[in-house]
């Protein structure tokens, strides 16, 4: 395999996908697929944030207001709802097009999907500007809504095949194989 230079940039991105909810200030809920999303360490060096980046959306315009979000994570039978709500902006008027089934969070009043397999409810504790439309904002995951089969589990005890999330990188992708964990691979004498 031969790489070549490129001074122009380009991108190869994975990214998880994750349809973020929020409610306007009428009280309608606004859902938007949201890829530039990860996570980070707390302060408290256990506990995580997630941390994404939106532009100037209606989602950006009600995290500034209102502070608090769900991620759901899409799955593959979620990609209907992803292109849905990604080509529409709330700012225009609801997304009431596509059905779809939603429910306030355990512990936070944010709107979450019901088919979503993966919900975290996250409350901003930190916002950096970075561009000129964009803000990343760090927020505390204060509940995880996970499978029941997940309940209880190790943190990374996660199997991605069975949860089918899908993965952007300029197109969409799905997940095939859980490969073994760490120091499965270790080769011998190491
Ligand atoms: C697969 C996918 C990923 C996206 N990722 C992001 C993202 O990370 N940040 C962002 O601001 N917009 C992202 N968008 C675009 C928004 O979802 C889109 O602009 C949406 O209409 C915003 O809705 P809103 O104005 O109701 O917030 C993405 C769209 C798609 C289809």
């Amino acid at each position: 395999m031969k790489r070549v230079s490129s001074q122009k940039p380009q991108s190869m991105i994975v990214q998880p996908c994750f349809i973020v909810g929020t409610y306007n200030d009428d009280g309608s809920p606004n859902f938007a697929p949201i890829t530039w999303i990860s996570v980070t360490v707390d302060n408290d060096g256990e506990s995580y944030m997630l941390v994404l980046s939106t532009g100037a959306k209606r989602t950006g315009a009600n995290l500034a207001a209102r502070g608090i979000f769900s991620a759901n994570l899409a799955s593959v039978d979620m990609l209907g709802l992803v292109d849905y709500f990604g080509s529409r902006s709330g700012s225009d008027g609801p997304k009431n097009a596509i059905h779809y089934e939603y429910e306030n969070g355990q512990f936070l009043k944010v709107p979450t999907l019901n088919q979503s397999r993966w919900v975290y409810e996250c409350e901003v504790v930190k916002v950096v500007n970075t561009a000129p439309d964009t803000n990343t904002y760090f927020a505390r995951i204060v509940n995880t809504q996970v499978p029941e089969e997940y309940s209880g589990s190790g943190n990374f005890d996660v199997d991605l095949v069975s949860l089918d999330p899908v993965v952007y990188s300029g197109t969409y992708h799905s997940i095939a194989r859980n490969l073994g964990g760490i120091g499965d691979f270790m080769p011998p004498d190491c």
